[in-house]
């Protein structure tokens, strides 16, 4: 306490009032209490800016997080669209036009059991692509191969051979077309096919290895031809490959004993899922094992 409290107070001492000492213990005590709880008060405070600080990080992080996440996908989508728009301006191909299935030019009786053709979007294509890496020595069979996006961007793959089956008649000849400019323009030597053909009757070859599906048709063609690849599995054993993009059949696949999914991705709207006879391949080696241990 200062000097000058002190002198006031012996002069209320004088004046007949309180004792000095007394008043000048009790100012100390409330004193003393009114540090006490400014202290706390501070101390308080402290800690509520503390936690102030840690909400407010956190709600930065979580704004940061959406944000970045809602950001990535505006990207995603621009640079999907362009690659899309890029591919046929690049090479003067014509994959783009969605057309519905009356549009098509079809003698099938599995007509209605088809989906509308719909370019792969060549991105989604090219990061799938680049992630398994299948290429050596295999054969990309695009089944239901539409105008043949497909097939030119597999040929860039390393493939050994690239096939390409469809049963619409005019969808065959403007990929017919595709082909012959892609192949002036890049100077590609890729053996590229083109079956005119219902799936569900193409003969699946030996060599066949990496089979490659946009949702091309429903239920009943996609059990015919997952039995397909997988009779000609049991008769020449080798690992197989089905890509399934935008798989609304895969109930078909996944219930077929002979497959098992190794992979799933989506890569912005394009979901593909990855099938393969790995399992099949390994129970074959186990038999044969079985049989040369036996004899
Ligand atoms: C969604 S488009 C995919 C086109 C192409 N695969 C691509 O990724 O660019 C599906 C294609 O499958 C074809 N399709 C549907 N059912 C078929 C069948 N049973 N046999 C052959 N092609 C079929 C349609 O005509 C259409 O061109």
């Amino acid at each position: 306490m200062n000097s000058l409290w002190c002198r006031r107070l012996a002069c209320r001492e004088i004046a007949g009032g309180t004792p000095a000492p007394q008043v000048y213990n009790r100012v100390r005590a409330v004193g003393h209490f009114a540090r006490l709880n400014l202290e706390g008060a501070i101390d308080r405070v402290g800690v509520c800016e503390r936690l102030m600080g840690e909400v407010k990080n956190f709600l930065r992080k979580m704004v940061g997080a959406l944000g970045g996440r809602a950001v990535r996908k505006h990207i995603d989508g621009w640079l999907t669209a362009y690659a899309d728009w890029r591919f046929d301006r690049r090479f003067g191909t014509e994959t783009k036009p969605i057309l519905e299935l009356d549009q098509l030019d079809i003698d099938s009786e599995n007509r209605d059991h088809g989906v509308h053709y719909q370019p792969t979007q060549t991105r989604p294509f090219n990061l799938l692509m680049s992630t398994l890496s299948l290429g050596k020595n295999a054969t990309f069979v695009d089944l239901g191969s539409g105008m043949g996006r497909a097939l030119m961007l597999a040929s860039e793959y390393g493939f050994k051979r690239v096939v390409g089956v469809e049963y619409a008649k005019n969808l065959c000849e403007i990929a017919n077309q595709n082909m012959a400019i892609y192949r002036r323009k890049t100077g590609s030597d890729a053996k590229i096919a083109l079956l005119h053909l219902d799936a569900a009757k193409y003969a699946i070859q030996d060599s066949d290895t990496v089979f490659y599906l946009y949702n091309p048709f429903h239920d009943a063609v996609m059990r015919q031809v997952v039995e397909n690849i997988h009779q000609s599995v049991l008769r020449a054993p080798r690992k197989v490959y089905i890509i399934y993009l935008n798989p609304l059949c895969r109930k078909v696949i996944e219930g077929h004993p002979g497959f098992e999914m190794i992979f799933e991705q989506l890569y912005h709207r394009s979901r593909f899922v990855v099938y393969s006879s790995i399992y099949l391949v390994r129970l074959q080696a186990e038999v044969d094992q079985l049989g040369r241990s036996r004899s």
